[in-house]
């Protein structure tokens, strides 16, 4: 089974951003975590802060990988073309939010990517990406 997670804007400070809301550990010492407790699944990784690299992974990986995880970060609340992107594939994207949106900000608790995702799982800390991996386990 091929998993790919996906990373968006800012992730890649996860462990020095914020701790107070998105933790204090990094995603690489995390990612190594996953890998080695889900040996069975070729888990990859991709994080970048640029919103048609983004876009590009998913065409990419969008074909032929069994289920993507998707933290699109900011994206989430403003990207149609993301959004757009999710619809045109055929792989499966389960939508993961690190804090709970629902109890932040206003401008936080619209997604337009939900509607075209498998499901989402948000506010259960970074540990929601192993709730997702677990879902297409199953
Ligand atoms: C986030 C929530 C977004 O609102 C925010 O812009 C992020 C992280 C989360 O994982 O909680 O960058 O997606």
């Amino acid at each position: 089974m091929k998993i790919l997670i996906i990373n968006g804007p800012n992730l890649n400070l996860l462990g020095k951003r914020e701790p107070e809301i998105y933790g204090s550990q990094t995603f690489e010492q995390y990612f190594e975590e996953l890998k080695s407790k889900y040996a069975i699944i070729d888990l990859e990784y991709f994080q970048s802060n640029i919103e048609g690299e983004l876009i590009n992974k998913l065409h990419e990986t969008g074909f032929n990988y069994d289920g993507i995880i998707l933290n699109a970060g900011a994206y989430t609340h403003t990207s149609i073309a993301i959004a757009d992107a999710i619809a045109g594939i055929k792989t499966p994207v389960i939508e993961v939010h690190i804090s709970n949106v629902h109890a932040r900000e206003e401008f936080r608790h619209h997604s337009y990517l939900s509607k075209n995702c498998k499901g989402i799982i948000v506010g259960f800390g970074i540990d929601g990406y192993r709730l997702a991996l677990e879902s297409f386990l199953k």
